[in-house]
């Protein structure tokens, strides 16, 4: 995706062929800034702050770290060490274990001074591949769009609600909910997206808004609570979100918030769509109540950033001085509620039998 004219991916290997780039979440939308990793320990960091976020990009990241550690020392013990910590950073998206474990398959075989090498390579192609995915997904999403739009007649828009941030920024590029979305603006169906502001870190607001802004596609922020009503009143052709772990059988881990869409959604029969590349896929559960959910720090709850008109950037609190904030970050949404699930392969049904006809030799 373009920014200022600029094609960029949100990661990438810096001049040096050592160190990696990524483009700092945490400023935007205020401000674009580049940061270099170059440590597994800064890799760490970028995925705890959440410098980088977003289930793909976070798995993409782990890979790098895996990468810098490598380089830094290819030892087994610094090996081991690297992926512990990578994968202690954050808990929901299984990405990042899917990662890691590509990392490690690859690497333990090897000989020391053959694995720093074979580490960037593979890191590098996790990255193309995340891109690839992406752009399939867009492609299967799009089919789905244009259906709508056919339905709706010709010059209507396809109004589509998405949650949280599942664009280019979450993936290395395209995005997955949002890839769909690109796809239909820029084959000239009238696309406009309801933003969900996504509390508490308002990674709709900040992220979805902006990156989909500088596409070109409209856009209107609301607040998490208004999705229901604008549903109520047909405004609300279809649902699509993004997932940080979705079950074997379907179920569909993603940012706090997205399950009560899926219950407005259903409903209101408004088809509600998950796009997911397959690594974001646990084979190894069914039941979307094993997911383990993040908490994070309350002051996410209890204090909200923003730009002052003197073009401050600011962080303030929002409740009463002792006010207890709490702070899940995720929320399972159960397979009966999703419509379809879009992956790369292909759209199916939210199921056991869905997921197998797509993912045969995961049997
Ligand atoms: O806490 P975040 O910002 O990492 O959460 C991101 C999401 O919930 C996304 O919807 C999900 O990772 C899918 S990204 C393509």
């Amino acid at each position: 995706m373009k920014v200022d004219g600029v094609p960029y991916r949100t990661i990438w290997l810096a001049d040096d062929g050592c160190a990696v780039e990524i483009i700092d979440q945490t400023r935007l939308p205020f401000d674009f800034v580049t940061v270099r990793l170059e440590t597994v320990e800064d890799a760490a960091i970028a995925i705890k702050e959440m410098l980088v976020r977003g289930a793909p990009l976070i798995g993409a990241t782990a890979a790098y770290g895996v990468a810098l550690a490598m380089q830094a020392d290819a030892s087994d013990e610094n090996l081991g060490d690297a992926y512990e910590k990578l994968l202690a950073t954050r808990p929901t998206a299984v990405n990042l274990r899917w990662a890691l474990d590509e990392m490690m398959r690859l690497l333990e075989p090897l000989s020391d001074n053959e694995r720093s090498t074979a580490a960037y390579k593979r890191a590098a192609e996790i990255c193309d591949e995340d891109v690839d995915i992406c752009s399939s997904i867009g492609d299967h999403g799009l089919r789905v769009i244009q259906d709508l739009s056919a339905k709706k007649g010709p010059g209507e828009t396809v109004n589509i609600l998405t949650h949280c941030n599942a664009g280019w920024l979450a993936t290395v590029d395209w995005g997955t909910a949002l890839a769909p979305i690109y796809k239909a603006f820029d084959a000239g169906v009238p696309v406009h997206v309801w933003v969900d502001e996504t509390r508490p870190r308002n990674q709709g607001a900040s992220l979805t808004a902006w990156e989909l802004g500088r596409h070109g596609v409209p856009l209107t922020v609301i607040a998490d609570n208004a999705g229901g009503h604008l549903m109520q009143k047909g405004r609300v052709d279809m649902c699509i979100t993004g997932t940080d772990r979705t079950t074997a059988a379907g179920d569909v881990c993603n940012k706090i918030g997205t399950y009560l869409k899926a219950l407005a959604a259903d409903d209101n029969n408004v088809p509600f769509y998950v796009a997911l590349p397959s690594p974001t896929i646990d084979w190894t559960i069914e039941d979307g109540r094993e997911i383990p959910i993040e908490e994070r720090a309350a002051e996410e709850v209890t204090r909200i950033q923003g730009k002052t008109e003197t073009g401050d950037v600011v962080t303030v609190e929002i409740v009463p001085e002792g006010a207890k904030g709490g702070n899940p970050a995720f929320d399972v949404t159960p397979a009966r509620l999703v419509t379809g699930l879009i992956t790369e392969r292909g759209v199916c049904a939210a199921s056991k039998e869905g997921l197998a006809e797509l993912f045969p030799e995961k049997g």
